[in-house]
């Protein structure tokens, strides 16, 4: 619930997905993804540091299947703003994944220019299928063709922060999905 009363009540303009919705939410994905891979014991999920780590947390607990957890840390080359799709990874997988069904655990996508890079890297490992379950994507997607298997919510092309992420580092921990005030992004 938003907390009028929170430090965050100054700089957060709007929730625009409640705790509660991304509870739901969650569960409703993980009992997906637990019917498609009920049949298996080899499924591995793949999160990206920072911003999945809220969500991955919560999702592998949904499940109702045996999981083990990977987490990669990539950075994209470019400014800021936009991805440029050039990726370095910083952090590899640990494991071997060949012949392992991989979901890979995305926070959100965008331009989709960084999973479209990550879903070729994995593929190239040889694992048995990879599939993406995404809590949110923008209408900025259309730059890359991505099947996204199981999705939470569209959400308008407005920069969002909570939940995992982030902006300049900040608010990753608010347990909703917000819209921060524009006088926030021009404080130095
Ligand atoms: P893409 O390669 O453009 O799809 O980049 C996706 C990445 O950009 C995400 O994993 C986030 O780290 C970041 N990102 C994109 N939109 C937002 C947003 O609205 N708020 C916070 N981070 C975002
Ligand atoms: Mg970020």
């Amino acid at each position: 619930m938003f907390d009028p009363d929170s430090w965050y009540a100054e700089e957060i303009e709007r929730t625009i997905i409640t705790e509660d919705e991304l509870r739901a939410k969650v569960a409703e994905l993980a009992d997906q993804v637990s019917r498609d891979f009920a049949d298996t014991d080899e499924l591995l999920l793949v999160g990206v540091f920072k911003g999945a780590v809220m969500f991955m947390a919560d999702f592998a607990r949904a499940l109702s299947v045996p999981v083990k957890m990977e987490f990669m840390a990539l950075s994209s080359y470019g400014n800021s703003t936009s991805s440029s799709g050039t990726v370095r990874i910083l952090k590899d997988i640990d494991s071997d994944v060949t012949g392992k069904h991989i979901v890979v655990v995305e926070d959100i996508i965008d331009s989709g220019l960084t999973l479209s890079w990550l879903l070729k890297y994995l593929e190239g490992l040889n694992p048995a299928s990879v599939r993406v379950v995404a809590m949110l994507r923008k209408p900025g997607m259309q730059r890359a063709d991505i099947e996204v298997s199981y999705l939470g919510f569209d959400i308008p092309n407005e920069f969002v922060v909570g939940y995992g992420l982030d902006y300049a580092e900040r608010y990753r921990e608010l347990p909703f999905i917000g819209v921060l005030k524009p006088e926030v992004y021009r404080k130095p």
